[in-house]
């Protein structure tokens, strides 16, 4: 069968490479990829977002499934549009109601609420609140989260220790910081614990599968410190992510998800990402996402042992009965190697070199280009090095080695990756 998948990220190139194992594969295009995933099928350059020519495209080369891997194309409704435009199109990824999860802080809280799933405690505020976001600011305890409603590129939240400082920053929100994604403001309380994520596929009639859970690492500083990114580095599995604990993850947050989308009449078929936070052993739901995580999927992608195009159509076709998701028993870690400045400004178009073909591990292009047969660094995330071995201190020393030996100007990594797991 021929696939489209959306987006052209290192999340794209793992699953890029692990449909392209599948014997059930023909052709795989990538809308628009980047200088890695060509190893894995064709890229084709049109925007995810350009929902027309991705419709042209589909018939014009006999594409039956359509992945998408990223979220802005879920949440501006792709799934609505081919449902008119290309019916016939299987498609992995939800339509616009259930993107809502993620395209709205309020919506996720209030989808959480009604179905039971343990949160942190939240109100809802705009302009016209104001007052009563203060006095719910004066009830909480410090540290206080501040969270806009809409997409803001994972950006959109901001913890603050100061009282008067986050009455001003939920000013600062309402009046535009994160443009219209801010006109309504989601506060919470805080919670203390660490964090892990957890993916499942769903097939929209109550089936799904759950895939390794993973870790990533946030910050662009050793330690957790520095400003936030898109994700610096990822291990599975994940130690504290022990039965008991995933037995608490399924029975309190998976089921009821799966329950509650059904119930609240949302064909839910694609990934959900379970951003969970474990409060003393007691898993939370700290957002959901509506697509795979990335670099999560650089980690778990390889620690699927079963066939993913089988999977990605069983989900599809809402119908996952049978088609098994085995998880490798070996662990998995990826780092990521970043452009010199990000996640400020940097310069992009600068040459790769070095070791690009490793022997131990595999290179996920995130942020690359190929032009005039040179392999050009083109985002803040260039590239992960992922490796898989019985232990996850050998695992890491696989993926440092190889990130060691690739070359940019500028590139930066950080060299504590699953360091707080082994402690
Ligand atoms: P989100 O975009 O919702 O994932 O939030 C970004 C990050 O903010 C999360 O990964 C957490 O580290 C942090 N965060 C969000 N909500 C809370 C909360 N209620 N308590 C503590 N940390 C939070
Ligand atoms: N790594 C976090 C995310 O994909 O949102």
């Amino acid at each position: 069968m021929n696939i489209l998948l959306l987006g052209s990220g290192g999340r794209e190139a793992a699953l890029a490479r692990k449909i392209s194992e599948s014997p059930l594969t023909d052709r795989l295009f990538i809308a628009p990829g980047n200088g890695g995933t060509a190893i894995y099928g064709e890229n084709v350059e049109i925007s995810p977002l350009d929902f027309p020519t991705l419709v042209s495209f589909v018939k014009e080369h006999g594409v039956e499934l359509m992945v998408v891997g990223n979220e802005d194309p879920l949440v501006a409704g792709v799934r609505d549009f081919f449902a008119e435009a290309a019916p016939d199109v299987l498609i992995v990824g939800p339509a616009a109601d259930g993107a809502q999860l993620e395209g709205s802080k309020d919506f996720a809280k209030r989808f959480m609420a009604r179905h039971n799933i343990p949160t942190a405690r939240y109100m809802t505020f705009d302009a016209s609140t104001i007052e009563k976001a203060d006095a719910f600011l004066e009830s909480l305890e410090a540290p206080y989260v501040l969270k806009a409603d809409g997409l803001a590129a994972g950006k959109g939240v901001i913890i603050l220790q100061d009282l008067d400082e986050a009455k001003a920053t939920l000013r600062e929100m309402l009046d535009g910081m994160f443009g219209k994604s801010s006109a309504t403001v989601v506060i919470e309380e805080f919670l203390d614990g660490i964090e892990c994520s957890v993916f499942a596929l769903l097939d929209g009639k109550g089936g799904y599968r759950l895939l390794p859970e993973a870790k990533d690492y946030k910050r662009i500083g050793e330690g957790d410190t520095g400003l936030n990114t898109g994700g610096m580095g990822a291990i599975s599995p994940v130690p504290f992510a022990d039965d008991a604990f995933m037995g608490k993850v399924v029975d309190r947050i998976v089921e009821p998800t799966v329950k509650g989308l059904i119930a609240d009449g949302i064909d839910y078929r694609g990934f959900v990402f379970f951003g969970l936070i474990n409060v003393k052993g007691e898993p939370m739901v700290i957002e959901y996402n509506v697509r795979m995580g990335d670099p999560e999927t650089e980690v778990v992608m390889p620690r699927l042992a079963s066939d993913l195009t089988a999977l990605l159509l069983g989900a599809a076709k809402g119908d996952l009965a049978d088609i098994p998701a085995e998880h490798d028993k070996r662990a998995a870690a990826t780092v990521m190697a970043v452009s010199g400045g990000y996640p400020g400004s940097y310069a992009k178009g600068l040459e790769i070199t070095g070791c690009l073909d490793p022997e131990e591990s595999i290179l996920f292009h995130a942020g690359t280009k190929v032009k005039d047969g040179k392999l050009l660094t083109n985002g803040g995330r260039v590239i992960a090095a992922t490796s898989l071995a019985d232990t996850l201190p050998e695992a890491l020393q696989k993926s440092y080695k190889a990130i060691s030996e690739i070359d940019f100007e500028g590139k930066y990594y950080r060299r504590d990756i699953g360091r707080d797991v082994l402690k």
